[in-house]
């Protein structure tokens, strides 16, 4: 296998993570956020630039149907993304293709969605420009672009970092595999933090970044931190950039992002009401951060977008709880202005209701009537699912006709999950026709399934199954290894979550 494309390290694999953020559902919510319509064409268009393995992009494939293309330069990237197309028969089409060799194929067809995560600041300018021009070529007009990236000036503190680490990888001095190289660059620049750099100070952003890089999962470190072309932007060059292609900003990917005041102190907002240019107030939103990877979504149109915070919520949204409401209830979050704990209004109230009676997706508008009584108004209820929904704690649902369509290429994708969770844990995600994404289910918990189809009903015999599994398993790191007493609590869990689950239709043939 070639070492690197175009600056870009190739040698090794990225990790088999699941990002939520470019699932249409995700993407749904964030558009209607900002009042902007959402593609409304069926079966959805839907193109992945840089798929990594595919695990999100086959996820999304299977439990959001629609027509689904990605390319990404990896051959071994292609070969999971393909495996894992073939068992689901979502007809996903994972090419083994650069950005550039897909620009000039005549059968490119036009998408409503293009997301690209993980790659704008990461690949060449030539490659950035080529984004661009497909955006340009291959988006439709009203079409959505899913972007992630890392801003400045947050993450300009880390370029010393990431040149160390990249200077060390191509360093002829040096020898060793990538990962060997990947950590001798990581042990000189601790050994530099120790001798007394002070841009590596264990209280500066780089000195914290570095601490943990010991512990992080190698490939992410190798697909993070190791490319030529590493390189951090300012939000208002991005979007000048993508102008170019006809794109606007419409808001933030991520549901938490979306709310200002829970992440900016009351003079920081009212700093930023006063501003009234929309790319400098996005600009000084990222100078309010430290470090923080931007996740945004874009829309190709010619008339200025009007609509601005949400007027009227939409009330036949759906949303289902997926895990147990008393493990919800016992949850909070801190960001960096609130400490919110789930188990306080509006959250105890919501997840009350989601979780009364036989599980099941409920509408916005039933969802009101039932949390309106403790005086819970429509605004507030949208926020509170909004933060649920960030902490994996609540979902959105897709309507109950395209659950059905979604069903048999979820089962199948989903009997291969659990078929590779005997001898390897990476996926730690199943796709749900419920949602229309890709639900958090960790290895222990898809072994549990596993057990219950082959006949195991205690927490012991459940337990053992897994035990056994894992032993077997060669591809884990010692210190990566579960303990026992972690085992035994997942299949507790695993038994009080069961009913999710099934409501989420990742447990159907238990
Ligand atoms: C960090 S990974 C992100 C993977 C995936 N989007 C995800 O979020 O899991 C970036 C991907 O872009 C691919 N890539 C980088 N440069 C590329 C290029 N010029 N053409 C096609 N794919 C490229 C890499 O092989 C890698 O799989």
């Amino acid at each position: 296998m070639e070492e690197e494309f175009d600056g870009y390290v190739t040698a090794t694999p990225y990790t088999h993570v699941y990002y939520p953020e470019s699932s249409p559902a995700f993407l749904q919510l964030a558009t209607f956020n900002r009042s902007v319509p959402f593609p409304s064409s069926r079966p959805l268009r839907y193109l992945e630039l840089g798929y990594g393995n595919g695990i999100s992009l086959n996820i999304h494939a299977a439990a959001s149907p629609g027509n689904y293309w990605g390319a990404d330069i990896n051959v071994a990237h292609a070969a999971t993304a393909n495996s894992l197309a073939a068992a689901s028969g979502s007809g996903l089409r994972a090419l083994t293709s650069s950005f550039e060799e897909l620009l000039e194929r005549p059968d490119l067809p036009q998408f409503d969605v293009i997301t690209a995560l993980g790659v704008w600041s990461w690949v060449s300018d030539a490659n950035r420009k080529t984004i661009v021009e497909l955006l340009r070529r291959n988006l439709v007009e009203g079409g959505l672009f899913c972007m992630s990236s890392i801003a400045l000036p947050g993450f300009g503190e880390l370029v010393p970092l990431q040149r160390l680490l990249r200077l060390n990888l191509k360093s002829d001095a040096i020898p060793g595999t990538i990962f060997e190289k990947l950590d001798t660059g990581i042990d000189l620049a601790m050994a530099l933090q120790k001798a007394g750099s002070r841009f590596l100070a264990e209280d500066s952003f780089a000195g914290r970044k570095l601490m943990t890089m010991k512990t992080a999962d190698r490939a992410y470190l190798v697909h993070e931190y190791l490319h030529e072309h590493w390189k951090p932007t300012l939000f208002a060059d991005t979007a000048s950039q993508l102008q170019t292609a006809g794109l606007q900003f419409v808001g933030c990917a991520r549901p938490l992002d979306q709310f200002d005041e829970l992440n900016f102190r009351p003079e920081a907002l009212e700093l930023l009401a006063s501003v009234d240019d929309p790319w400098l107030r996005e600009t000084a939103r990222d100078f309010l951060r430290s470090g923080h990877v931007r996740h945004d979504v874009y829309i190709k149109r010619n008339e200025a977008l009007q609509g601005q915070a949400l007027s009227r919520p939409a009330l036949d949204l759906e949303f289902v709880l997926c895990v147990p409401t008393s493990m919800a209830r016992a949850r909070n979050i801190t960001t960096p202005v609130a400490k919110l704990g789930f188990g306080m209004p509006p959250f105890r109230d919501i997840l009350d209701a989601l979780g009364e009676g036989p599980l099941r997706s409920w509408r916005l508008d039933e969802l009101i009537g039932r949390v309106s009584a403790g005086g819970i108004g429509e605004k507030e209820l949208l926020r509170a699912l909004m933060i649920l929904i960030d902490a994996e704690i609540v979902a959105p649902a897709q309507p109950a006709a395209r659950v059905v369509e979604a069903a048999a290429a979820c089962s199948r994708l989903n009997a291969d999950i659990l078929r590779r969770s005997l001898t390897d844990g990476r996926i730690q995600a199943l796709a749900s026709p419920v949602t229309g994404g890709g639900v958090t289910v960790s290895r222990i918990q898809q072994l549990c399934l596993l057990a219950l189809r082959q006949g195991a009903g205690s927490p012991k015999q459940l337990a053992e199954f897994a035990w056994k599994a894992i032993d077997a398993s060669s591809d884990d790191r010692p210190e990566d290894r579960p303990t026992a007493a972690h085992v035994l609590r997942e299949v507790l869990y695993f038994s009080q979550r069961l009913p999710h689950l099934t409501a989420l239709k990742l447990a159907d043939d238990v």
